[in-house]
């Protein structure tokens, strides 16, 4: 079997923002279950804006080669004005460069979506969102989102997650992605 490779996307322009932290902390897990794994965050993801034809600069042509040599996809998103951050937004456009790939866009892919917010509504209506996006992008979002209220101080603690059944589910997304990468491969060659 071949070494997977998992490419997250998440946060926002700050280094180390609790989004970033939560979509690089799955990254890790899945590193743990024997993937590679590629993030990009903070900086990374001030990408032009995307413009179809366009010639890419040197971050998003990176951005792009990740996502063809995806073998599952994590999403991480603020919750900005009830919705995904611009930023992230921005980012998955860049997507479309996949369009006419023998796999178009995420086909068959699972993508593992975490939304973080000040508050419930907005954390949940952006996980919603971000789940919807994956289909549209013909991904499957894994059984498990997650969606984190992080006006509760306690889920860090010195820039890591630190609460213990938002660790599971971190745990569990990771083995949801690996699961369905590994049995999308072994039907690939039946
Ligand atoms: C422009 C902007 C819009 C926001 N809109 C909402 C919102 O509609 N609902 C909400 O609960 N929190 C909102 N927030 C708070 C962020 O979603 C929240 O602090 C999030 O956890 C930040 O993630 P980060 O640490 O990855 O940057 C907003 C923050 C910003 C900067």
């Amino acid at each position: 079997m071949n070494q997977l490779h998992i490419v997250g996307i998440g946060g926002s322009t700050r280094r180390g923002s609790s989004t970033e932290v939560v979509t690089r902390g799955i990254l890790a897990k899945t590193a743990e279950l024997g993937c590679t794994t590629e993030m990009f965050a903070g900086p990374e993801l001030a990408l032009p804006p995307y413009e179809p034809g366009a010639e890419h600069s040197p971050s998003s042509a990176r951005l792009v080669d990740a996502f063809r040599k995806a073998d599952a996809v994590v999403i991480g998103s603020p919750g900005y004005h009830g919705s995904v951050s611009g930023l992230v937004k921005n980012a998955l456009d860049y997507t479309e460069e996949l369009r006419e790939d023998d796999r178009t866009y995420f086909d068959g892919l699972p993508v593992g979506c975490i939304a973080t917010a000040f508050g419930w509504q907005g954390a949940v209506s952006t996980l919603s969102t971000l789940r919807q996006i994956t289909h549209a992008l013909r991904g499957w979002p894994t059984p498990l989102g997650i969606a984190l209220n992080t006006s509760d101080r306690s889920l860090f603690e010195a820039g890591e997650v630190a609460d213990p059944a938002v660790l599971n589910s971190m745990m569990s997304m990771a083995e949801q992605l690996v699961f369905f990468a590994r049995s999308r491969e072994v039907q690939q060659t039946c």
